[in-house]
């Protein structure tokens, strides 16, 4: 399966690449849609390209689908716009039906879309085999819990609006994550950038002794989606080498939670949940975060300069 998209888009297909990999077994590659339609990939006739698209009309991604179904292969779109472009070029496809989305920060697109591939995931998972019948009950019934436990984090928000007027005058900010959480961090940083004017980079948690640790001082914000249960004690040891450089941490961890909560300088607890479902819940404090730190610094937050809500030009 090849993944395409822009943006938001694209971070969604990344979570999609972690949940087809992880349950289906279905190896996965996701492409910012501007550089595959020109780098001459490899696309077979047995390939699946699904290209991912809120407003269906994006200029690079239907450029991208032109070429994908002229090499041959089968293009599905999983786009929120009925009737748009791209939902009309693909051979198939789902609509992700989120209603118009009126803030040019895409934020309930990405919510359906992750939805949505979970739910493709979870279906072929179950269909090739590959996880087991109880966890796939399991996670299923987990799924249907989801809209509850977001009403739960949305219950955070004044808390995250305290967080948000004490980072606001940062001149820059760094999201980590790990796992499922990788492309949340990535969305959380986007996000900052669209709408607060924040200068703010997504990284791997363990990417950051690679580089980002150099920038980390006093006046850094790290903020750290730590919802993992897999891979939660890296997490910490990431925290911990973000503490000894003095950087400011705000963690968003599980309820509950202990060790984190006591190194971080801010917590947000969310409800705990399967990993693989953790960007439905994980993201909703980040979009907030930016919401607040924006309102705050006084921008547009539904209108931010220099962007418009579909791309339609390259
Ligand atoms: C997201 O907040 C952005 N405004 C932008 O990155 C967007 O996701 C991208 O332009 C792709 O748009 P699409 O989903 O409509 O194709």
């Amino acid at each position: 399966m090849i993944i395409i998209g822009c943006g938001t888009s694209w971070h969604a297909g990344l979570v999609a690449e972690y949940l087809f990999e992880d349950l289906a077994r279905i190896p996965v590659e996701v492409e910012y849609a501007s550089e595959f339609r020109y780098r001459n990939p490899i696309i077979r006739e047995t390939d699946v390209i699904i290209a991912l698209s809120q407003s269906g009309e994006t200029a690079d991604t239907l450029a991208a689908i032109e070429l994908a179904r002229e090499k041959g292969a089968l293009v599905y779109g999983v786009v929120n716009v009925v009737g748009s472009s791209i939902s009309r070029l693909t051979d198939a496809g789902s609509y992700i039906h989120a209603g118009p989305e009126i803030g040019v920060a895409s934020t309930k697109a990405f919510t359906g879309q992750v939805t949505l591939l979970t739910m493709m995931a979870l279906q072929l998972a179950h269909s090739r085999g590959t996880i087991s019948a109880s966890y796939y009950q399991r996670l299923l019934t987990e799924l249907e819990n989801i809209p509850h436990k977001v009403e739960r984090v949305l219950a955070c928000e004044p808390q995250i609006e305290y967080i948000a007027k004490e980072i606001q005058d940062s001149h820059n900010a760094l999201y980590l994550g790990r796992g499922f959480n990788f492309p949340v961090a990535l969305e959380g940083a986007l996000k900052l950038k669209e709408i607060s004017y924040i200068h703010a980079e997504g990284y791997p948690a363990a990417e950051m002794k690679h580089g980002p640790i150099a920038l980390i001082d006093e006046n850094m914000p790290v903020i750290v989606t730590a919802t993992n249960r897999n891979a939660y004690d890296k997490i910490v040891s990431n925290i911990q080498e973000v503490k000894a450089r003095k950087g400011k941490v705000i963690a968003i961890v599980a309820e509950g939670e202990k060790t984190i909560s006591e190194m971080a300088d801010y917590t947000i607890e969310i409800p705990e949940t399967e990993d693989p479902l953790a960007p439905l819940l994980s993201v909703i404090p980040l979009q907030l975060l930016s919401y607040y730190i924006a309102v705050g610094r006084g921008c547009n937050v539904d209108q931010p300069r220099n962007l418009a809500k579909s791309v339609t030009v390259e």
